[in-house]
């Protein structure tokens, strides 16, 4: 059965309790990478114009079939996000993107692209993380004995400096506002094409 909120991640509050998206009826948004399960199904299940965008054909593949379960329709796009050329400038309420970011090469060009696509009011919530500093500070290690190299990625893509990184890609977007929340439970970036209240 389908959790009817968007998810920020395990052990988060999930859109049902923050309410930061509002309401989807008949707004247009986007996923950027696939969550699991996945939010561009939740989105089109609140009766959004779901659209998600994954650079892996599985993750594609996988989609369609939990829309197809779940009895919605969402445009699948396969192919690099930094690159929403489907999209055209200022079209899209909504987008958001959970536990996909670290693995982006280029912050730059995918949070310009995500800006351009933002029409005025639109908002972006683009992060993720553990949930909580006692479970990050079990799952690293973990992680680390279970999978070679885990520990190298962690900390160049999921710890304080990538927080700079995404601090840094963020700035100074024309049209946008842009702020950057990081705690323990993880790291967002909330764009608005607009002032942030
Ligand atoms: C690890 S998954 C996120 C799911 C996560 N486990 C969750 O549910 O919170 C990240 C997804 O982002 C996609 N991704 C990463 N970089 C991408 C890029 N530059 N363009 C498109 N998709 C990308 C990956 O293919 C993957 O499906």
């Amino acid at each position: 059965m389908w959790d009817m909120e968007i998810s920020y991640g395990a052990n988060v509050a999930d859109d049902g309790e923050l309410r930061l998206c509002g309401d989807l009826n008949g707004k247009r948004a986007i996923e950027l990478g696939v969550s699991s399960p996945a939010n561009a199904v939740v989105m089109a299940l609140q009766g959004a114009k779901a659209i998600a965008v994954d650079s892996d054909p599985k993750a594609i593949t996988g989609l369609r079939a939990a829309a197809e379960r779940a009895e919605v329709s969402v445009e699948c796009h396969e192919g690099d996000l930094a690159d929403l050329g489907f999209a055209t400038s200022a079209s899209v309420d909504l987008v958001v993107s959970r536990g996909s970011v670290y693995f982006w090469d280029d912050l730059n060009a995918a949070f310009r692209e995500t800006a351009r696509v933002l029409r005025p009011g639109g908002m972006a919530f683009i992060g993720g993380g553990f949930g909580n500093a006692e479970l990050r500070d079990r799952i690293v290690p973990a992680m680390a004995e279970r999978k070679p190299g885990w520990e190298d990625f962690y900390h160049a893509n999921m710890s304080r400096e990538t927080t700079d990184r995404l601090r840094q890609a963020s700035s100074g977007i024309d049209g946008v506002a842009c702020q950057v929340h990081d705690d323990d439970s993880g790291v967002w970036v909330v764009m608005k094409r607009g002032e942030i209240p």
